[in-house]
């Protein structure tokens, strides 16, 4: 068995922030009298900011102007702002220090696959920035997830095949991108919702390293 590298997705993976960005759009969707709920919400998961904009605004009934809908996905991430600003490494989730610890004892690169552009913000502020040695900019990735962009970005900024990677993902569209990627997916989450992963985990802290069967050599 050989893992050369660990890939891991932000929110809802290493992160406590999948609420935060569900309160952000809810308030952003009460101001505006959108209708919003967790079910819209669950669409949102792993997807784009402006992408999720469009998928919120399906429920408006009248169309947006570019410029419009560039200040609503402006105000959202104010308010997600106001949120991640007081974050604190009591904000990392069960089991994320402890994985990111064992990929470094065993030597196996760690690098961050998150669509969320205020990724930094959150590292750092979660304490975790020294435990990654890579982080691609979502800025510059051209096609989201579900495509595999963002995921063979991780592995070529970390120096590792692709198939000697795994990944973690708790969204159906990082699921995948990570196939697409040719990587091993791991789950995060709901195992009915995330059926299409190699192995599903309630949450990493279900998760060591030494439950990876040997699928390259
Ligand atoms: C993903 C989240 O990680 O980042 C999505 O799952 C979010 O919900 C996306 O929309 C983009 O985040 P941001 O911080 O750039 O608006
Ligand atoms: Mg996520």
């Amino acid at each position: 068995m050989h893992v050369a590298a660990a890939i891991f997705d932000l929110d809802g993976v290493l992160a406590d922030t999948t609420q935060a960005h569900y309160l952000s759009w809810l308030r952003l969707a009460k101001e505006k009298g959108i209708y919003f709920d967790k079910q819209i919400n669950e669409r949102l998961k792993g997807v784009s900011r402006m992408a999720s904009l469009e998928i919120l605004l399906e429920r408006s009934g009248r169309e947006f102007s570019a410029a419009e809908k560039a200040s609503l996905a402006a105000g959202k991430n104010n308010y997600y702002r106001e949120i991640i600003g007081s974050l604190t490494p009591e904000d990392l989730l069960p089991g994320a220090v402890t994985v990111l610890d064992a990929c470094r004892t065993r030597g196996i690169k760690t690098a961050l696959a998150s669509a969320s552009e205020n990724a930094p913000d959150v590292i750092k502020n979660l304490g975790i920035a020294p435990l990654l040695d890579y982080i691609v900019d979502a800025k510059y990735i051209t096609n989201p997830k579900p495509h595999p962009d963002i995921f063979l970005s991780a592995a070529m900024g970390v120096d590792a095949e692709p198939r000697f990677c795994i990944a973690f993902e708790d969204a159906e569209a990082g699921i995948r991108a990570i196939r697409a990627a040719k990587m091993m997916a791991i789950g995060i989450g709901c195992r009915k919702r995330l059926c299409q992963a190699d192995m599903v985990f309630a949450s990493l802290a279900d998760f060591s390293l030494g439950m990876i069967p040997p699928f390259c050599v």
